[in-house]
Order: structure tokens, then C-alpha cells, then sequence
């Protein structure tokens, strides 16, 4: 298949497809095609263990994240946060009790079947200041300059668009608001016909792009003090093979300019 055959409608669909399988258990892995899903490798491998203590298995074991956003981001206590892609809801579990009570945390996700999981994990474990929201991060369902912090975890791969996913995180962010992002990178391009390969772009690898590519679009939405930190190689995280440009996992955190009132 060329790569203009692929429209923004057939990658939303496979990915979501991909998603809803895993969300329903249904044995294909996370972001990669040989890790085991539905234990909590992945977690224990991305996040601090005190971090994890008390949490289901049900929620560490949909964690398909590439890094730990919510460390990154610094929460404090009253915030209130938006997970761009949100899943089984390992992030928003996580920021929720660092926010507290008085914080507010909201998680989008365009898979009805993550969705249920996510809700399934929040009435099992009695949180209440968690909410989330079915939506495409390109167009969120979200007010204008409404949250303090954006996270984001291996999720902005998978768009077939990413200008837009940076226009709408900054928009609904506050003056002086942040963003969070753990997400899949490259150093360099695929080659058109491997960015065609619907199966790997799914499984987070071929829908990454350049990280000078990435920051660009985060600074023409108007993001500042963008700031890449902690490229590693995803050899370990998605399954990355000849041909390919270097392929990293990267921690990316910028501001929006102004101040919050
Ligand atoms: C690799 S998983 C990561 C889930 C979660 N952030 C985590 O760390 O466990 C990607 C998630 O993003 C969602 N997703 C992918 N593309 C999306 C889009 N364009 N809009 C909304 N959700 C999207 C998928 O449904 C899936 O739940």
C-alpha cells in the first residue's frame, strides 16, 4: 500500500481497533509485538515502585506507556491535568493522588473499550476526582484555557497528524500552563513505505516522527522552553528493525506562555 492510501480516518481505525483488542484482553501486546500485556512489566519498568504501591493489577497491567509523564510534570496539590490518550488510566490514577482532593484530572481516549476499562478502575477503586472524556486528542473535548498541566504518554505517535494534537493541547491549556509528554521519536524519517506499514505504526514505532520535526510543531502552536531530555533507544519498547531511523523515547516538556490568574 503507498503511503497516500492511508487516510487520517484509516489510522484512527486501525489504531483504535489495536487498542480495543488490548483493552479487552484479547493477547495482542502494548506498544510492540512481543512484550507480554496484562502483567505489569511494563509499569514496573517506566515508573518508581512506591509510585505503583496500591494500585490494581487491572491498572498496571494496561500500562502501554514509553515513559512516566506525571514525574515529569510535577504536580501540585489543586491542579488540574489532562492526559492527552489516556488508556487504562495508569496516568491519571497516578496524577489524581498527587493533586489531591482539591485537584481535578481529566483523560481523553478515542477507544470506547479503553474508555471501559479506565471507568471499570475508577469505581473499583473509589477515585473521584478522575473523569474521562471519549475524544480525538486532534479535537478535544475540552474548554479554552482550562487546565493547568498536559501529560501525555506514547499516545501523539499514533496520530496521523500531530500539528493539530499541539494546537488543541495548547488552547485548552492555561496561560503558564505545561505539558508533559513521554512519547516515541525519531532521528530522521521512514522511508514512505515503511510510514504504510498500518501494523507497526499501531504498535507506536512508524507513526513517530523526527524530534526536531516534533518540537517544530510544538513551537508553531505557540508552545516555549520546549525542552527534549532523556532520548533513550526504544530497541527495548517497540520493535524497531533495519532500515529504520534511530528510534528513541523521549521525555518532551514545554510551557505555554503567560501567567494563570
Ligand atoms: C499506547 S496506548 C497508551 C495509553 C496510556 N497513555 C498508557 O500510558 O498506558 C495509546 C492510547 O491512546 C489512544 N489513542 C491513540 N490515538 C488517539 C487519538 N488520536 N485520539 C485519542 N486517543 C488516541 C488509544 O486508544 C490508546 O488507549
Amino acid at each position: 500500500m503507498s503511503e497516500q492510501l492511508l487516510t487520517p480516518i484509516d489510522i484512527h481505525q486501525v489504531v483504535q481497533e489495536r487498542y480495543g483488542a488490548i483493552a479487552q484482553g484479547q493477547g495482542v501486546s502494548c506498544c510492540g509485538s512481543d512484550a507480554e500485556c496484562c502483567d505489569s512489566d511494563n509499569a514496573t519498568s517506566l515508573y518508581d515502585t512506591d509510585m505503583l504501591a496500591g494500585l490494581p493489577v487491572d491498572v498496571t497491567g494496561l500500562s502501554l506507556g514509553c515513559g512516566d509523564p506525571v514525574t515529569i510534570a510535577a504536580l501540585q496539590p489543586g491542579e488540574r491535568v489532562l492526559d492527552l490518550g489516556s488508556g487504562g488510566g495508569i496516568d491519571c490514577f497516578l496524577a489524581a493522588r498527587q493533586v489531591g482532593e482539591s485537584g481535578y484530572v481529566i483523560g481523553v481516549d478515542m477507544t470506547p473499550a479503553m474508555l471501559e476499562k479506565a471507568n471499570a478502575n475508577k469505581e473499583r477503586m473509589g477515585v473521584t476526582n478522575v473523569e474521562f472524556r471519549r475524544g480525538q486528542i486532534e479535537a478535544l473535548p475540552v474548554e479554552d484555557n482550562s487546565v493547568d498541566v498536559i501529560m501525555s504518554n506514547c499516545v501523539i505517535n499514533l496520530a496521523p497528524d500531530k500539528a493539530p494534537v499541539f494546537r488543541e493541547a495548547f488552547r485548552v491549556l492555561k496561560p503558564g500552563g505545561r505539558i508533559s509528554i513521554s512519547d516515541i521519536v525519531t532521528e530522521g524519517e521512514f522511508s514512505p513505505a515503511l510510514r504504510a506499514d498500518m501494523a507497526r505504526w499501531a504498535e507506536c514505532v512508524t507513526g513517530a516522527i523526527d524530534v526536531d520535526t516534533y518540537t517544530s510543531l510544538m513551537r508553531e502552536a505557540g508552545f516555549v522552553e520546549i525542552n527534549v531530555a532523556d532520548k533513550r533507544s526504544a530497541d527495548e519498547i517497540v520493535p524497531v528493525q533495519e532500515g529504520m531511523p534511530r528510534v528513541f523515547s523521549a521525555r518532551i516538556t514545554a510551557l505555554k506562555p503567560g501567567h494563570s490568574n
